[in-house]
């Protein structure tokens, strides 16, 4: 998604930019660019495709100015060409913006109508010319930009500088996450902490609505309202994260390997060792009165939520509704008071997430969200955070996210089995005694990847590629499926193993390669017959499986032979091979692993 960064600084800001811009990198993007004002001018340096052609751009003809702002885009409205590329600017003001401007069609009307020129296909260059026709009319800035904000729809986050002004930048946050940074001398705004990291840990995030005024000593926050507010300045952690790859090729190679110290991080979060229970923080709401509960995320977030749902009618006995979030926000689900409702989401930030959260919420839900970022959005609007201790996620694949957030889950069901008595102590043990040896377990399978690298070389050749799973295996089937999908452009599916002969059957051929997720749990004959099914019209199968492969009962193209370990934490362990799986394939193909084509990292549109 788009990433925005501006600085009001005491020597030229380009290089910073682009340096804070690098760190937004990780949410995706397909064109760049930076303005500044120097000598009371505006000027921007834009550029298709990554930063360093912005960069070859500035190097070429450099900009000077002290105070700027910059931005990575990840088109909505308009191609990813250099013409709408941002800044977009007038000769009066240049703008940065992330979301959608919904009413942007009857304010370019408007605004042609009135003369203005448009040169770009965005939505962006509405603002830039509203703010314009304000000034031209001889409001100052702060006062074109207040009447501008409130004639804009959508969910938007903007930084805006002025010609003649070389001690102001404006920011408004509707919709799209914004902070401000503070330092010495110094103001800066951007999309999250981590894009600031590099010049102040000293952080405020504007809430829904407000809109801050900033120059290079003083920055003021007013509410959707016009009402100056005061908003809590925190000491950010990002910066003292290091977001680098370390030894690894990839970000996402890194983060795959990190699992089994967060999910020990995390789980150590939601687990009283010593006493070998769950411990839930105070979720609001007395567990075991919960009547029903309702789990709603988007993606691979989603796939844990209903990994969540087998686990939470397995151990607690308690009716689950999962569903997509841009589905469920306009479904208009009757909802009862006395409900739990769980949202599942890394960022914190993604915008469909966050419309279902606010839609239960008014329907008397109790919130709970699990959440990489505790300053998102979603983490703010909610009842109770329940935290994963990821670290920051960069890769655009996520695999530690998706695991930290199993791992929440798990104990989420454990603690509401306990609640409503459906849990013995006996067995709560057992099962927490599952879930701390899972480190171990996912240590194990990390130490050798040879078996993925050779496989790579199959499934790169496979135009489609079928995951199988049954019960609590077939979300990670479809986490599979999208996972190869995401960044090896793969087109793979996930299905429920018995709904093959339902359709998908007919797709089998000996090019077809068809991953079967099957440990040997009581539903495992049942997958073995499914397996036959395809083996007998010439599928390729590779098995994820702790079985011996004779019970296979018919050839294997390869067995990823998994260790044994208790059904509970299976979701999690299986997880690791459908995600070396697709990162290796993803490396022999040469794709962009960390930043695959069209997709952002926290999507903060519709
Ligand atoms: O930040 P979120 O967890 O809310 O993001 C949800 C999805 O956009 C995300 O999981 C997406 O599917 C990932 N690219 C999957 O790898």
């Amino acid at each position: 998604m788009c990433g925005i960064v501006g600085i009001l600084g005491s020597k030229p800001v380009a290089i910073d930019l682009v340096d804070a811009l690098r760190r937004l990198e990780y949410r995706g993007y397909d064109s760049a660019g930076i303005a500044t004002v120097e000598k009371g001018k505006l000027d921007r340096r834009r550029a298709e495709g990554k930063l360093r052609n912005l960069e070859t751009r500035l190097h070429e003809e450099p900009l000077k100015g002290h105070v700027g702002i910059g931005h990575t885009r990840w088109a909505t409205h308009g191609r990813p060409t250099e013409l709408n590329a941002h800044p977009h600017m007038s000769d009066r003001v240049s703008v940065v913006h992330n979301g959608i401007i919904e009413n942007f069609r009857d304010l370019k009307q408007d605004l042609q109508a009135k003369g203005h020129k448009f040169t770009s296909d965005t939505d962006t260059e509405a603002v830039v010319h509203l703010i314009t026709d304000g000034l031209q009319r001889g409001l100052k800035p702060i006062e074109a930009t207040k009447e501008a904000l409130s004639r804009l729809h959508g969910a938007f986050a903007l930084a805006i500088i002025f010609a003649g002004e070389d001690d102001l930048m404006i920011g408004a946050r509707q919709g799209s996450p914004l902070a401000i940074g503070h330092g010495k001398g110094e103001m800066y705004l951007g999309s999250d902490a981590i894009a600031l990291a590099p010049f102040t840990d000293t952080i405020t995030y504007l809430d829904e609505g407000d809109w801050c005024v900033l120059s290079r000593d003083t920055s003021v926050i007013f509410d959707k309202g016009n009402r100056r507010v005061d908003r809590p300045t925190i000491k950010s952690v990002a910066s003292s994260l290091l977001v680098d790859k370390g030894n690894y090729r990839h970000f996402m190679a890194k983060e795959i390997h990190e699992q089994p110290e967060v999910i020990s991080h995390t789980l150590g979060n939601y687990i009283d060792m010593a006493a070998g229970i769950v411990k839930m923080p105070a979720l609001g709401i007395d567990l075991s009165e919960v009547n029903r509960v309702t789990i709603s995320a988007c993606g691979t977030a989603y796939y844990a939520g209903v990994v969540g749902k087998y686990w939470i009618e397995k151990y607690a006995r308690l009716p689950v509704e999962i569903d997509i979030a841009s589905e469920f926000r306009y479904r208009e689900v009757p909802l009862q008071p006395g409900g739990l409702s769980v949202f599942v989401s890394q960022s914190g930030e993604t915008a469909d997430t966050l419309e279902a959260l606010r839609y239960c919420k008014r329907n008397g839900q109790t919130i709970a969200s699990i959440v990489n970022v505790r300053t998102s959005t979603i983490a703010r609007e909610s009842n109770t955070i329940l935290p994963t201790l990821a670290g920051p996620e960069i890769g655009v694949a996520s695999t530690k996210a998706f695991t930290s957030q199993l791992s929440v889950l798990a104990c989420l069901a454990l603690a509401l089995g306990r609640a409503r008595g459906t849990l013995s102590p006996e067995t709560e043990q057992e099962l927490v005694k599952a879930l701390t040896e899972l480190p171990r377990h996912i240590s194990t399978l990390l130490h050798n990847e040879t078996v993925y690298e050779e496989l790579a070389h199959e499934i790169s050749k496979a135009r489609d590629v079928l995951y199988l799973g049954r019960g609590v295996s077939f979300p990670i089937a479809m986490e599979g499926a999208l996972k190869l999908k995401e960044i090896s452009y793969i087109h793979a599916e996930g299905y429920a193993a018995g709904e093959l002969k339902h359709g998908p059957i007919a797709l089998i051929d000996e090019n077809v390669p068809v991953i079967v997720v099957a440990p040997e749990d009581e539903l495992f004959d049942k997958t073995v017959s499914n397996m036959q099914e395809v083996a007998a019209r010439g599928g390729q199968i590779i098995l994820i499986s702790d079985a011996p492969t004779e019970r296979a009962g018919c050839r294997l193209l390869a067995h990823i032979k998994m260790p044994k370990a208790h059904a509970l934490t299976n979701p999690l362990l299986y997880a690791v091979p459908i995600q070396l799986i697709a990162y290796h394939t993803a490396v022999f193909m040469g794709t962009d692993v960390d930043q695959p084509r069209n997709l952002a990292k926290s999507v903060t549109v519709e």
